[in-house]
């Protein structure tokens, strides 16, 4: 019996004359004759010449686009002229059939927004192929950045008491009947009586518990899916997203700046190394879309070539205050994408101004810094101005907010006041706070938004493209 290879392998070695078995999904089936089949190790399929003639015309009618099959035979050089190498069948098996009256996928163009509504056999497409394989390397070469570097992995709760940004976006999790919560005397939802005992939420970040681990570790990182329960519809964002988040004792802002450039620099480079073939698919895929857009929104890189752009380029880095001054002196653009430009000091950045300032000012990714306080998280270590905080976020082409982070209130006063402040259960986040009273120490850290990057990487323009199963507002099929 010959052994199964992959067709990526196959076309790899570019090897003749061995017996070989292959098995995958047939994308398209010519002539009678000509399968191209794929196998989902690479978008370039392999073709498998069927010899007609000795095989059961059952068999050939049963050969069908999305059917999967097992084909055995040699591979010879090939005398077509799109491949170098295909499979001259002696045997082909139908492992399993699929009606092509009723399947979904036609061997033609589908819509992004078609394929959305059958994400569970989008994977099956060149396009997706390509995108999920570039989102498996990313993630791997997360782990292969951190391992490097000796930071621990902490898996911190996907279930938790804390709300860690402080800003109610949580998705309750409860065992209660809806219709009828156990309720206290007051006639409030008794929690006591629920699975913890205390009402719980799916967490929006891992950060307070990194913290914790970092505090002994001296450097973790997590990778984890994380939840919002914002209700924006946009692009950009998704109730469950996948999120880094390093955090790192004795490291100052600066430090983080530098650790977060060189991650995400990393994580690219590794990806054009490692899945060259599937990101120029990719960057061909956006350059055909390009075409249908007016010359003046036209990008003026190609996909491959804002990626290395990325890595031979030193991110800018400015003040919130600095960049303020660039929107105020900013001329109102005609370009209605950037209209407004009147900004006053203490207003949150709207996405027209991140893009403003990375795509028409500076051309590159920027890393902004020192917020004002009251728009930022509660833990961010306060500067000695009083007004700002010591926080950076990286803001990058086409995708504005990419990776939000800050060195951390260090002093437990200044942290408890905050909270107070803030309102928020200080006596509940004494596990937190016992970081501040025992040993505490300079610390820093950042989340990257993982879909974030897959999205800058593959060119792709919706966040719902770029996971397998996204979950946005009134949409969690499957
Ligand atoms: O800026 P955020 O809210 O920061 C934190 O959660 C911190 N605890 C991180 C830290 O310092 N450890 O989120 C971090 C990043 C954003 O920059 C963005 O890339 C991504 O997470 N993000 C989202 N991605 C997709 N959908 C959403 N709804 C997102 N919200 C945030
Ligand atoms: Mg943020």
């Amino acid at each position: 019996m010959s052994q199964r290879v992959k067709i990526k392998q196959v076309l790899h070695d570019d090897a003749v004359q061995y017996t070989a078995t292959v098995k995958g999904w047939v994308r398209t089936f010519r002539s009678n004759r000509f399968i191209a089949l794929n196998d989902g190790s690479t978008n370039n399929n392999l073709q498998v010449v069927v010899d007609f003639e000795n095989t059961d015309p059952a068999i050939l009618k049963r050969i069908t686009t999305g059917a999967a099959i097992s084909a055995t035979g040699t591979i010879v050089a090939s005398q077509g002229s799109g491949q170098k190498v295909e499979l001259q069948a002696t045997s082909i098996e139908i492992l399993g059939d699929s009606d092509p009256e009723k399947y979904p996928l036609q061997p033609k163009k589908h819509s992004l927004e078609f394929l959305r509504e059958i994400a569970h056999l989008r994977f099956r497409t060149n396009t997706f192929g390509a995108v999920f394989r570039v989102r498996h390397t990313l993630a791997y070469a997360v782990h292969k950045f951190f391992n490097d570097k000796g930071f621990v992995y902490l898996h911190t709760p996907i279930i938790t008491a804390s709300d860690a940004e402080g800003a109610g976006e949580m998705f309750r999790v409860t065992t209660f009947d809806p219709q009828k919560p156990p309720v206290t005397e007051e006639g409030k939802v008794d929690w006591k009586e629920d699975f913890f005992g205390r009402a719980t939420n799916l967490t929006v970040s891992g950060q307070l518990e990194g913290e914790t681990g970092a505090m002994a570790f001296g450097e973790i990182y997590t990778f984890g899916p994380t939840f919002r329960a914002e209700n924006s519809n946009t692009a950009r964002h998704l109730a469950e997203f996948w999120m880094i988040e390093p955090e790192m004792a004795f490291y100052n802002l600066e430090d983080n700046m530098n650790l977060a450039e060189e991650f995400i620099k990393y994580v690219i480079r590794y990806a054009l190394e490692h899945n060259r073939e599937d990101l120029e698919f990719l960057g061909a895929r956006l350059a055909e879309e390009e075409k249908s857009k007016p010359q003046a929104e036209r990008s003026e890189m190609g996909l491959i070539e804002k990626l290395e752009f990325v890595l031979n380029n030193d991110f800018m880095r400015i003040t919130y205050t600095e960049a303020i001054d660039i929107l105020k002196n900013s001329k109102p653009n005609k370009n209605k994408k950037f209209q407004y430009m009147v900004e006053e000091w203490g207003t949150d950045l709207q996405s027209e101004h991140e893009r403003y300032l990375v795509e028409k000012h500076f051309k590159k990714p920027v890393i902004l810094t020192d917020y004002p306080a009251a728009i930022k998280s509660f833990y961010m270590k306060q500067n000695e101005d009083g007004k700002t905080v010591r926080a950076m976020d990286i803001l990058f082409p086409g995708i504005g907010e990419i990776v939000g982070g800050s060195q951390r209130e260090e002093n437990l006063d200044k942290l408890v006041h905050k909270m107070e402040e803030l309102g928020l259960p200080v006596e509940e986040m004494y596990w937190y706070l016992d970081t501040r009273r025992f040993g505490s120490a300079e610390h820093s850290g950042f989340g990257l938004g993982f879909e974030r990057l897959v999205l800058f990487v593959t060119g792709m323009t919706n966040i719902r493209d770029v996971i397998p199963f996204p979950r946005t507002p009134k949409n969690a099929e499957f």
